[in-house]
């Protein structure tokens, strides 16, 4: 199983998105894919039209059991809530760990021993964090293999990109080596200036982890969540889906900064 991480401490910016297509086009190329959900405000789990509250065993109690067992991750697993994902939901209690377990020895490395029980289960871990970092993205840059960082094309994401990106150096100079990483930049809007103002700018200053491409603003990504279907199974054509198609084949073939948008044609 490899493990995917979808991070960025700026809320709103297409995180639970993203996660959630590459998951869906994972899944379509007939990929097993177990969808995480990290974020106690429990979006990618509510993508998929499930209460938190009505699922008895969630990631959370994967997080505070002490004696980990197949069987115990088993049980916080929903099955096929699209074809050929399965999803570890969420719940609010996860915005607990913090307080509980911030200090604690060892607690860092919790969702890399839950992963490990199921290892041989999936192709893909997909995991959706929530837009701060705490322990949880700690969890989740820990288990990490290719880290997704989605920046939306405006000027104040830019900025939380900044800080985001020298985070993750000082999570990865103390713990282990960092893994590949790649800045999605989403929501672009050729139409506008800032859009393109913002594109040339994370160019100029991330040149080395940025995607060639864009994800595009397409109104289809909100449809698809609202019918709780991947935006691959609600519009496989759009041109969203494709930008994101685009992604996982560069991802998958590591030809990932060619830039293929010219500033100058747009
Ligand atoms: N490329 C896009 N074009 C248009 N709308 C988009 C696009 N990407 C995401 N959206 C919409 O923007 C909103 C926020 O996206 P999303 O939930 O993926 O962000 P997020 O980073 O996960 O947010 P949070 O930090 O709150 O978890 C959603 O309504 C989503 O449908
Ligand atoms: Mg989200």
């Amino acid at each position: 199983m490899k493990t995917w991480v979808i991070a960025n401490q700026k809320g709103g910016v297409g995180k639970t998105t993203t996660a959630v297509s590459l998951a869906g086009l994972l899944a379509e190329q007939g990929k097993r894919v177990l969808l995480v959900d990290l974020d106690p405000h429990a979006s990618a789990t509510h993508y998929f039209d499930l209460e938190p509250d009505d699922i008895k065993y969630n990631l959370f109690n994967c997080f505070v059991d002490d004696n980990l067992t197949l069987h115990s991750v088993h049980r916080c697993i929903t099955p096929a809530v699209s074809l050929n994902i399965d999803l570890i939901s969420a719940s609010m209690a996860l915005a607990t760990l913090d307080k509980s377990f911030g200090a604690r020895q060892g607690m860092g490395l919790k969702l890399k021993n839950i992963l490990s029980e199921i290892h041989q289960e999936y192709d893909y871990a997909i995991i959706d964090c929530p837009p701060l970092l705490g322990v949880l993205m700690i969890n989740a840059l820990a288990a990490c293999e290719y880290l997704i960082v989605p920046v939306q094309t405006e000027f104040l994401a830019i900025k939380g990109l900044e800080r985001m990106l020298k985070t993750i150096e000082m999570v990865y100079n103390k713990a282990s080596v960092k893994p590949p990483t790649v800045v999605v930049p989403t929501m672009f809007d050729r139409r506008t200036r800032a859009s393109i103002d913002s594109l040339r700018y994370l160019r100029r200053n991330f040149s080395e982890n940025i995607w060639r491409s864009v994800i595009p603003i397409d109104t289809r990504f909100r449809d698809a969540s609202q019918k709780h279907q991947t935006p691959s199974d609600f519009s496989a054509n759009s041109s969203g889906v494709s930008a994101y198609r685009q992604l996982l084949k560069d991802m998958l073939k590591g030809t990932i900064n060619r830039y293929e948008i010219r500033l100058e044609a747009v």
